[in-house]
């Protein structure tokens, strides 16, 4: 009961206050006039409206009140100072490059006149005779910035104090303010130039003034600076009049009063902060010096950020031509920037593809530096760091490998997941294209000689691979697609060793079977290993696709024909001429035919020992040396393809037609071009 009664008390009191016997008196000033305020010294309204209590000199002073004097005590309650409040934004701008001086005081005085008031610390309001004595009947707030009041030195004060009748204070503190929500004391530099808000709030009924300040843009904070105990009653008289006084002394500031409110028995109005004239800072030399400080840390700040924008700018575009080296590719002397091959392909656009393969696709680029024009074979793969790392040493020497029949590898780069190899470009496309488009289509025909010309190419090629280069190379992975016609219609073999890469990647060494299907050696889907003379079963069967014009397996009907059967199959039903491709007609040279036929049965055969290596091989082609098969066959005329059909079926080549059944997952025709992508 007892709060709501007393509530009750105070709201009858109040009501009672407002409308029957208190004078209730406010006014708002959201900046002056000349007519506003009751003004001596050195004050003045500036044209902004703000007002100005010192002028930028030493020992002035200056008071502003507002015109007609405000009734402190009521006839109810005649012994109890009225209740009041006010708020007000001020600002002090020091003038000289040391600090300023000194400060400006709210006053309740009985006369806008002071008796002989003196500067500095005595702020415009005492003098050394009156100072303190209880006649003067003042009270005052003092925003000082300055210690040392009755004292031999001036010391930096920045301070508020609770003054009666003297410059000695009740109560002082320095100025701070409590930041609302928190419990953090803020200081505030009083003559930093900011406009600074000030509540002096005064409770008569229980005797409490509470004093409390803020930087102009926070909000009044909950909890007063100053909160004391003090009886105005004792000090005031009937009519007081209220304004400001401010002075300066050997130090020199000056101080403003930029909007004010006030109410006698109430809260103050709050003031349009929008609207307030403030005044400008740079009008201070001391504060010019301030801001061509922050001036200039902007101004660097400024610059540091640009520097470091371009900085990462030029950082960014290294990284774009210069990616991620690890130590041992920096030792490979054929490595290429990826941005001169991404800028050569024009960004691996699609258009630009030439091919695609099972290791990924190929496409057609200009170097940048020389405008040559290059194959760039981008390799997505997923291979370990290791698998990478044991190719790229074998890169290095296959880089080396230089054979006018084999497409040159001109150079490497690691991209993320991407391997790039960068070859020689061949204008006409692979062979197996050329071979298998009809005449209609293709503007490049192949006839005898050219096919001649291009198996002792691949053969010299595979020749300097296996014995003539310093380490022997297996290619793995010999067929038509895999060999480029130039533009003098040599052939140039590509791919090599690139296969093994595949093999490194592997997890499983049960699936250890590179090659394409067609090419494949019996004995390499047996033990997974290959060696030269896979490479030379490989070779066989090019040889018989070049003399029969057929693929290495044609889907026949409903049944896969491998072309070594077929060819076997040819022979026991006629001749080995009948195997012969069709489009020759009879323009060929029928010992290079025996010869090519020969070979291909021979190198395809299923038992590798029997297969001849690559030296005997070139001198079997080169009629160096004759092929066993064809040896004692002087011309015998018709008699002489029998003669030789019979002796290729005594070879033996029919137990290929058993190991050469393969698995029916092998004899799926997409094998071809997944069988390399086994790794992925
Ligand atoms: C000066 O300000 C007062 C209010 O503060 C206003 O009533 C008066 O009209 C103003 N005078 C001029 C000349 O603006
Ligand atoms: C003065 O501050 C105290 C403490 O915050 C508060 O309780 C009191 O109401 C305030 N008085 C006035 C008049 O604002």
């Amino acid at each position: 009961m007892a709060p709501s009664c007393s509530f009750l008390i105070i709201i009858l009191f109040i009501f009672f206050n407002f409308f029957f016997i208190s004078q209730s008196l406010q006014f708002t000033y959201n900046g002056f006039n000349s007519s506003s305020l009751l003004q001596d010294g050195s004050s003045f309204i500036e044209p902004s409206g703000a007002l100005r209590l010192t002028e930028n000199k030493r020992n002035v002073m200056g008071h502003a009140f507002y015109p007609t004097p405000i009734p402190m005590f009521n006839n109810s309650t005649p012994h109890i100072a009225s209740s009041f409040s006010t708020y007000f934004v001020f600002q002090i701008l020091p003038s000289s490059a040391n600090r300023g001086g000194f400060g400006l005081a709210f006053v309740l005085a009985p006369s806008p006149r002071f008796p002989t008031p003196e500067p500095g610390h005595y702020l415009g309001i005492f003098n050394s005779e009156n100072d303190g004595s209880p006649s003067n009947h003042v009270f005052l707030v003092e925003f000082d910035t300055m210690n040392g009041h009755q004292e031999s030195s001036d010391t930096e004060g920045n301070h508020v104090g609770i003054n009666v009748n003297g410059m000695k204070s009740m109560a002082t503190d320095s100025a701070t303010f409590v930041l609302n929500g928190t419990r953090q004391n803020r200081e505030i530099i009083m003559e930093s130039g900011m406009p600074i808000q000030a509540w002096i709030e005064y409770d008569g009924n229980r005797s409490i003034l509470n004093v409390t300040l803020s930087p102009l843009l926070h909000p009044k904070p909950a909890t007063p600076l100053m909160s004391e105990n003090i009886n105005l009653s004792e000090y005031v008289r009937d009519s007081m009049y209220a304004g400001f006084s401010a002075a300066t002394g050997e130090k020199v500031s000056s101080h403003f009063i930029l909007g004010w409110s006030f109410k006698l028995n109430g809260m103050a109005d709050p003031l349009n902060l929008d609207g307030l004239p403030v005044m400008p800072i740079e009008k201070s030399p001391r504060n010019n010096v301030k801001a061509r400080k922050v001036l200039i840390a902007t101004f660097s700040a400024l610059l540091l950020f640009l520097l470091m924008a371009l900085g990462s700018i030029f950082l960014y575009r290294r990284m774009m031509k210069c990616e991620h080296l690890e130590d041992w590719e920096l030792d490979c002397p054929r490595r290429f920037r990826y941005w001169d091959l991404y800028k050569a392909t024009k960004g691996f656009k699609e258009s630009e593809i030439i091919g695609i393969g099972g290791f990924g696709a190929v496409y057609r680029g200009v170097l940048p530096a020389n405008g040559t024009e290059v194959a760039v074979k981008k390799i997505r793969s997923n291979n370990s760091m290791q698998g990478i790392r044991e190719f790229a040493a074998e890169i290095e020497s296959l880089g080396r490998l230089r054979h006018k029949n084999l497409v040159n590898l001109q150079g490497w780069c690691k991209h993320k997941q991407d391997l790039l190899l960068v070859y020689d470009y061949v204008p006409n496309g692979s062979l197996d294209s050329i071979l298998y488009t009809s005449k209609k289509d293709s503007n490049i025909s192949l006839n005898w000689e050219k096919r001649f010309n291009i198996i002792k190419g691949i053969a010299s090629a595979l020749l300097y691979l296996h014995e003539e280069w310093e380490q022997i190379v297996i290619h793995r992975d010999v067929k038509s697609s895999n060999i480029l016609i130039d533009r003098d219609m040599s052939p140039r073999l590509g791919d090599f060793g690139l296969a093994r890469f595949y093999d490194h990647g592997k997890i499983s060494h049960t699936t250890n079977v590179v090659g394409t299907i067609g090419y494949i050696a019996p004995e390499l889907t047996r033990t997974g290993k290959a060696s030269t003379r896979t490479d030379v079963f490989a070779f066989g069967i090019l040889l018989l696709e070049l003399a029969c014009g057929r693929a290495p397996i044609v889907s026949e009907l409903d049944r896969d024909v491998v072309l070594v059967d077929w060819v076997v199959e040819c022979m026991q039903i006629g001749s080995i001429i009948d195997a012969v491709d069709v489009n020759l007609k009879s323009d060929y040279v029928v010992e290079e035919m025996e010869i090519v036929l020969g070979l291909g049965l021979l190198c395809s055969h299923p038992k590798e020992e029997k297969r001849p290596n690559m030296r005997q091989l070139m001198k079997y082609l080169n009629g160096d040396e004759l092929l066993p098969l064809l040896d004692k066959l002087s011309s015998v005329g018709s008699r002489r393809s029998q003669e030789i059909t019979s002796r290729f079926l005594a070879l033996g080549l029919s137990e290929s037609i058993v190991t050469n059944a393969l698995p029916n997952s092998f004899s799926v025709g997409e094998m071809s071009s997944s069988s390399l992508d086994t790794g992925r």
